[in-house]
């Protein structure tokens, strides 16, 4: 198969829908559909999440969805396309979100996952998340959820300051 170009962006309202769809079908399934158009907008609206897409062309292969407390993020749902796979588009869109977690002074990153979940398991340790606690019934008082966590840096107030210039 030829190798596509991929390309990284902030998700716009136009990209609501898709986003959506991709939830409900490839990690909300067999839960409900939490994650509906109206609260992704909502996401993308919201000046402390981060929703990157990662595009083939004019479609979304994958997405990611970031929310930002002042020294805490969660990642609250990321998926890739079946068809895209295992090329490298969830840790691009894991490192992107790294790295702008880094930028904003984050400490650690926090996510959950169905703990029946091997394949985002696999992937997740391979992002050095490290696995926490199991929590029973945590979704819809059913299925089981697997804490994850990624220490960036010591927790406290950001350990670097600098001098402004006063010329
Ligand atoms: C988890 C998911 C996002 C991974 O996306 P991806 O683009 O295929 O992942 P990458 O290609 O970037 O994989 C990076 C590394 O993660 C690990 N990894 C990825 N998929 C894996 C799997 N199925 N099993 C074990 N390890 C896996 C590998 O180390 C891989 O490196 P390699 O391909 O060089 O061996 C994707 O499988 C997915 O969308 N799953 C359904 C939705 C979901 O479960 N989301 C997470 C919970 S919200």
């Amino acid at each position: 198969m030829t190798a596509h170009a991929i390309t990284v962006r902030l998700a716009g309202q136009r990209d609501a829908q898709a986003i959506a769809l991709m939830s409900r079908d490839l990690v909300e399934s067999g839960l409900g559909w939490k994650y509906d158009a109206a609260r992704v907008l909502k996401a993308i609206r919201d000046p402390d999440t981060l929703t990157p897409v990662a595009c083939d062309g004019g479609r979304i292969a994958g997405f990611g969805i970031m929310e930002f407390g002042d020294e805490r993020a969660h990642l609250v749902l990321l998926a890739v396309r079946p068809t895209h796979r295992r090329m490298g588009i969830g840790r691009r869109l894991v490192d992107w979100l790294v790295e702008s977690s880094r930028t904003a002074g984050i400490a650690s990153l926090h996510l959950e996952l169905r703990a029946a979940n091997e394949a985002a398991r696999g992937f997740y340790r391979a992002m050095a998340f490290d696995e926490t606690i199991v929590v029973p019934g945590y979704y819809r008082g059913r299925e089981a959820a697997l804490r994850m966590i990624r220490v960036l840096r010591a927790a406290g107030p950001v350990p670097y300051t600098w001098r402004p210039s006063t010329t």
